[in-house]
């Protein structure tokens, strides 16, 4: 319908074709009306709407073709030969940057554009043509500047902190990250991806869309106390090419108190004389927990084999320590359980430690000599070597220190069997008192062995 002249005949035809200026497919709608009215004088001229796409972008040189506006006058002559002209119809801004060339029509950039500070141009089109009275036409031409790859993603924060617990379950949002991207379309439509996503990080992992960061396995802070991602948002331009950005992610770990402590020994042996001073160290028990803080704060304490209560133990450093005399005579080994307990919430023990302490004997019983006083008597006839009586000591203590070695006083040492050395004369001596010695080497005791002889029948 010819928008002055309602009897006229009009037809509209529309081409789109592809911009050669992009690489991208960005449509031209070339639009011409056709109004064929001789009766009606405003229609004269060949009005055409007109909208297309470009792709200019900022960096593009001013004098770029847009598109060419073309407008037809029957007339002959001056009254047909046209002349173009522009104005912006709604902002002012956009006469600066286009311009139609007055005789052809094309219609060029003037300036460099930039797709972010206005994307669409709206111009009236006017041909006047050279005729008395000057006769015109109108079009209206829309121009949409195309987006460029121009703006890098940016995200909220170079770089994001968070701490998580360890032993999380797996799925866990650990945090979002975001970016923006000032263009339009795929070319600020930002994909994330990790680009430090091996090793350690494995236990993470980010929704390429949504920028959301979560684990995908178990966190331990034993094995890894902090991590350290790097995103990557990426968009999907095309246009000269996708652009990109990164940000840091710090995840730290707390800790957990998942780890019971551990003694350093299976077990523990200590050695100490019976006659160790009171309050001498035996040994010192340590135990390690991988935990972190007071999760990893040991104390000790004897649980069981504490008889008597010989034994200390420092809670807090391990040391053990003999408190009360020993005797080997009474006990020549003591097996104490040690616990060490950390200091979490609830607490974890370890009740595995084992220390053996063996006492050692000292020499410090003297022989006995048993039921003395010791008599025998024995006939004057009896052969040389014969024996006589056989006295008999204790030594409470071990070993060397128990072994004994008797002595006859005056006549030399024997193993407590007194035996005749020479023939005795019972008409000269009745009887003898000996006095017989049981050493251990230190200690000795000593006792009367009195020997009565009998007359044996001799002459
Ligand atoms: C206790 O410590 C020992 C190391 O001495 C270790 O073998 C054991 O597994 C620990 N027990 C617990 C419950 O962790």
């Amino acid at each position: 319908m010819c928008p002055a002249c309602a009897s006229c005949v009009c037809c509209v035809s529309c081409v789109s074709s592809a911009c050669p200026a992009c690489a991208v497919s960005v449509t031209h709608v070339l639009c011409h009306m056709c109004c064929v009215c001789h009766t009606c004088a405003v229609c004269h001229t060949r009005a055409l709407s007109h909208t297309c796409s470009v792709c200019h972008t900022h960096n593009r040189p001013a004098g770029t073709p847009v598109t060419r506006v073309t407008a037809g006058d029957p007339d002959e002559g001056e009254a047909g030969r046209l002349r173009y002209a522009m104005a912006a119809l709604f902002d002012s801004r956009s006469d600066a940057l286009f311009a139609v060339d007055p005789v052809t029509g094309a219609v060029t950039t003037a300036a460099p554009l930039d797709r972010e500070s206005k994307s669409t141009h709206v111009f009236r089109v006017t041909a006047t043509d050279h005729g008395t009275p000057r006769r015109s036409a109108m079009a209206t031409l829309t121009v949409t500047v195309s987006d460029a790859n121009d703006h890098d993603p940016v995200f909220e924060q170079p770089e994001y902190r968070e701490s998580v617990r360890e032993n999380l379950e797996v799925g866990y949002e650990v945090l979002t990250v975001r970016a923006t991207d000032g263009d339009a379309g795929p070319n600020a439509n930002v994909l994330y991806r990790l680009l430090n996503a091996g090793g350690a990080n494995e236990v993470f992992e980010i929704d390429p869309r949504s920028g959301v960061i979560r684990t995908r396995g178990p966190v331990d802070r034993e094995a890894v106390e902090a991590f350290e991602l790097l995103v990557e948002a990426t968009d999907q331009g095309q246009e000269p090419g996708p652009r990109s950005a990164t940000a840091t992610v710090r995840i730290a770990v707390e800790d957990d108190n998942d780890n019971a402590p551990q003694f350093s020994e299976k077990r523990y042996v200590a050695q100490v004389p019976e006659d160790v001073a009171p309050n001498s160290a035996v040994l010192r028990v340590t135990a390690t927990d991988r935990d972190k803080g007071s999760n990893a704060l040991v104390h000790y304490s004897i649980v069981s084999g504490n008889t008597r209560g010989h034994f200390y133990i420092d809670a807090q450093t391990g040391a053990l320590d003999v408190v009360s005399p020993l005797d080997y005579e009474v006990s020549k080994e003591f097996t104490l359980r040690i616990r060490a307990q950390d200091g979490g919430r609830p607490p974890l023990s370890n009740i595995s430690g084992l220390v053996t302490v063996q006492v050692l004997d000292v020499n410090d019983n003297a022989p006995i000599f048993v039921s003395t006083p010791f008599q025998a008597t024995v006939l004057e006839n009896v052969p040389v070597g014969y024996s006589v009586i056989h006295v008999q000591a204790i030594d409470a203590d071990s070993g060397d220190n128990g072994r004994l070695v008797y002595t006859l006083l005056e006549t030399g040492s024997g193993g407590g069997l007194i035996s005749l050395a020479l023939p005795l004369d019972y008409k000269l001596e009745r009887q003898y008192l000996l006095t017989i010695a049981a050493s251990d080497g230190t200690r000795q005791d000593t006792a009367q062995d009195l020997i009565a002889g009998g007359w044996g029948g001799r002459t």
